[in-house]
């Protein structure tokens, strides 16, 4: 149901999944999904880097497929599963791509961290060992400006052995 609130913006009621815990708010119809997760919702292991669909900080998945949170409409994903880097973390122990990451130092100030694990995540989706240049392709739609790519690339490949 829409309806009109103060500010006259469009309101609307979503229910989501998120991270196996349904939840229903009222959200105006321009909440990016980001906001949603950070502000209303209080995940904020979700990054916002360039909010331009650019970086890759922000990437969750929904309905089981990684997306850019910051262009995907809160209002739009009514009715969805999402999942966010911290619904990966199963009965206090991290998920093998997290494992992964630390042990092979696929991160340094760790901003980008989410959102590559979460690709990379749906990347062994799709390719269960996939090359160094899949990875690489797979990733290009997410920045580290620490440069820690060897790593990351390296971490992506030690998961695929686990998962
Ligand atoms: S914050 Fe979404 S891509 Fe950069
Ligand atoms: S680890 Fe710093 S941006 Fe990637």
């Amino acid at each position: 149901m829409k309806v009109f609130s103060e500010e006259g913006k469009t309101m609307k009621k979503i229910t989501l999944e998120v991270n196996g815990k349904k939840v229903s708010k009222e959200v105006a119809d321009h909440t990016v999904l980001s906001v949603f997760l950070r502000e209303v919702l209080n995940l904020t292991g979700t990054h916002v880097g360039c909010d331009t669909s650019q970086c890759g900080a922000c990437v969750v998945h929904a309905d089981g497929k990684s997306i850019k949170s910051c262009t995907a409409l809160a209002a739009d994903l009514d009715g969805s599963k999402v999942t966010t880097i911290e619904g990966l973390v199963s009965n206090g122990k991290m998920h093998p791509m997290q494992e992964a990451f630390k042990k092979l130092h696929g991160l340094q100030c760790g901003f980008c961290t989410p959102g590559m694990v979460m690709s990379a995540i749906d990347l062994l989706k799709h390719k269960k060992n996939p090359s160094d240049k899949e990875i690489r392709d797979w990733l290009e739609g997410n920045i580290c400006r620490c440069t820690g790519y060897q790593n990351i690339v390296a971490a992506v490949k030690e998961a695929a052995t686990k998962m």
